[in-house]
């Protein structure tokens, strides 16, 4: 169980990321001629956005799954919650990658709840385009890449 939860949440990153990069791409594309007297406008592959909240939302219901469930790691900071920060690998895991992954699920809300709320469409593909860029460093960030201490292979089978 731990090892096939490990596999689905290496793999969904992937899927995080090509989110990311579709999101961004299109937040990038002009919004175009938007009819004056409509109450809401059209923003180019607003599809994207709903896959990329998907993604992340995946994430983090597998990223629960493990951190409350089966890793090692977090069992040792939930059983010695002052252990958490001194040891390096229980800090990684139990903090740093899980807060940082939970920001960036709050960032790419952030962009969607912005631009439903924008007064035009160019502002909105502004705000996706801002909000979308800062979620995807955050993720960048914080995937456990393998040249990193507590690396972890790009692709599980
Ligand atoms: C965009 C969001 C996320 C990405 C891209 C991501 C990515 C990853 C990757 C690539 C791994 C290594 C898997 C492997 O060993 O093959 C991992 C492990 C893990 N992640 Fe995430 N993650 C995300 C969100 C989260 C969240 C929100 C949590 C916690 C609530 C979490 C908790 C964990 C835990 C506990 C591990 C396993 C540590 C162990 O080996 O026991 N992740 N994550």
């Amino acid at each position: 169980m731990y090892s096939n939860m490990l596999l689905i949440h290496n793999w969904l990153r992937w899927f995080t990321l090509i989110a990311c990069v579709g999101g961004i791409v299109y937040a990038m594309k002009p919004a175009g001629p938007q009819s004056p007297d409509a109450d809401t406008f059209e923003l180019p592959g607003k599809g994207w956005d709903s896959y990329l909240m998907l993604a992340v939302d995946l994430q983090m219901l597998t990223g629960l799954i493990l951190y409350f469930g089966l890793s090692d790691f977090t069992k040792v900071a939930m059983e010695n919650p002052g252990s958490a920060w001194q040891e390096p690998s229980v800090r990684y895991w139990a903090i740093l990658h899980a807060g940082a992954m939970f920001a960036s699920l709050l960032t790419v809300r952030v962009a969607r709840v912005l631009a439903l709320n924008a007064p035009t469409a160019d502002v909105a593909q502004r705000r996706r385009l801002v909000w979308f860029i800062i979620s995807t460093i955050v993720i960048l960030v914080a995937i456990p890449w393998p040249f990193l201490g507590n690396g972890r292979p790009l692709f599980r089978f």
